[in-house]
């Protein structure tokens, strides 16, 4: 397998960029697969493939430690990727990109680091369309410390209540972790304005960007983001990759989360010095392989007309929604005014999984159950929904696929 010295600029064709993705070539029960589920993880383009195993393939060495070639190739290799992570999210410096495993461990990070210099009755602002990789580790630090959770409720429609958002701030709030776009819902937060009010009263904000970095440019400094964390692998990436920006000046004033190599300046038994961000929170080998391949994703995708592609994938939402609308029973359970790529929904009387499965029979690989997100299924009174999320690769066949195995379901339950 060979990297392509450059990647072309394209002018963006679904169908053929499908192509660029083997596995979508592959048949599920008789059919070519028609991938639905990229909100959970997406398929990856040959290209990342292909730079993944040029590393090992021709220059694989540890980072950092080397002063042979090898080491001295992968180590620039390695770093070109924390720079390529900069230019995408437009941090000021490379230096303010953090590799970590994934975006939970970026929040465990963060809520570990921060949360050590949090006091009891510090609050902590979460919202109800978080997913349990952004409450668990705030749950965990409530445990610890004593701060105090606040939840900003969602209207009916599934956007962020700012009015109650506005209410819940306070100079007792520390911190606001809110999603920048929903995993279940597809809800897109204003960003800007969150971080705007956070910082009136004092408080740091930290956003969820999972979602968000695949389906629109992110720009950390104008959202005005202390933290913004994402994972590789729903950006076409591989997984055991995800990043944590958040600036030196800050990262520097707090301690480090995991010990061990590579993270220290000096180590004796009594005193030991550690390095600056964002070394100081990269404890051990790093995942060199992972990180170069998520760079690869970043140039994949930097040669695509990117708001084309964004507003393709809003497009199939928007004709998913019309489809399921035209079956009786469908409920769909995302309509936020600001919302893509997602399309969230039940079939009355029919359990999600039982429609993921006929789904399944079809080709049709879609998500059934919590999604992840179990106080947001309380909130919407049901324990399991069912999820079609779009990517780069899919096309109005998918949503036609979609409709059609959704209507043989209804054939098959009610
Ligand atoms: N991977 C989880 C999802 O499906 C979070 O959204």
């Amino acid at each position: 397998m060979t990297k392509p010295a450059a990647i072309p600029l394209t002018s963006y064709a679904p169908a053929v960029v499908r192509g660029d993705f083997p596995a979508l070539a592959q048949s599920v029960n008789g059919r070519e697969v028609c991938y639905l589920d990229s909100a959970n993880s997406a398929q990856k383009p040959l290209y990342v493939m292909a730079a993944m195993d040029q590393v090992m393939t021709t220059h694989y060495a540890n980072v950092h430690r080397a002063v042979y070639s090898f080491g001295a190739e992968t180590t620039v290799a390695y770093e070109g990727a924390r720079a390529k992570v900069a230019r995408f999210l437009n941090a000021a410096h490379a230096g303010d990109i953090i590799f970590t495993r994934n975006a939970t461990e970026a929040i465990n990070l963060v809520a570990h680091s921060l949360g050590a210099q949090l006091q009891p009755g510090d609050e902590i602002i979460l919202s109800d369309l978080e997913h349990h990789a952004n409450i668990v580790p705030w749950y965990q630090l409530v445990q610890r410390k004593g701060v105090v959770l606040r939840v900003v409720p969602i209207t009916e429609t599934g956007a962020l209540d700012m009015a109650a958002y506005q209410a819940l701030l306070s100079n007792k709030t520390k911190l606001v972790a809110l999603t920048h776009m929903s995993n279940a819902l597809g809800t897109i937060n204003d960003a800007t304005a969150i971080a705007k009010a956070a910082h009136a009263v004092g408080a740091y904000v930290l956003f969820d960007g999972s979602q968000a970095v695949v389906h629109q440019a992110v720009d950390v400094q104008a959202i005005g983001a202390d933290f913004y964390v994402f994972t590789g692998h729903k950006l076409y990436g591989p997984t055991g990759i995800g990043v944590l920006y958040g600036r030196r000046d800050l990262m520097n004033s707090l301690p480090p989360f995991l010990g061990g190599g590579e993270m220290i300046d000096t180590v004796a038994f009594d005193a030991i010095t550690f390095k600056e961000s964002p070394y100081r929170f990269e404890a051990g080998t790093p995942p060199i392989i992972e990180a170069i391949g998520l760079g690869a994703a970043i140039d994949y995708l930097n040669v695509q007309d990117l708001p084309a592609v964004q507003a393709h994938e809003k497009a199939l939402m928007g004709a998913a929604e019309e489809c399921l609308l035209a079956i009786p029973g469908v409920k769909l359970y995302s309509r936020a005014p600001a919302r893509s790529a997602i399309v969230n929904f039940g079939l009355e009387g029919v359990h999600p999984h039982d429609i993921a499965t006929i789904l399944d029979q079809m080709g049709v690989a879609v998500r059934a159950g919590h999604h992840c997100c179990q106080p947001l299924m309380s909130k919407l009174g049901v324990s399991a929904t069912v999820r079609a999320s779009f990517g780069i690769y899919n096309t109005i066949e998918d949503v036609e696929r979609l409709g059609e195995a959704v209507q043989k379901a209804r054939k098959i339950f009610t």
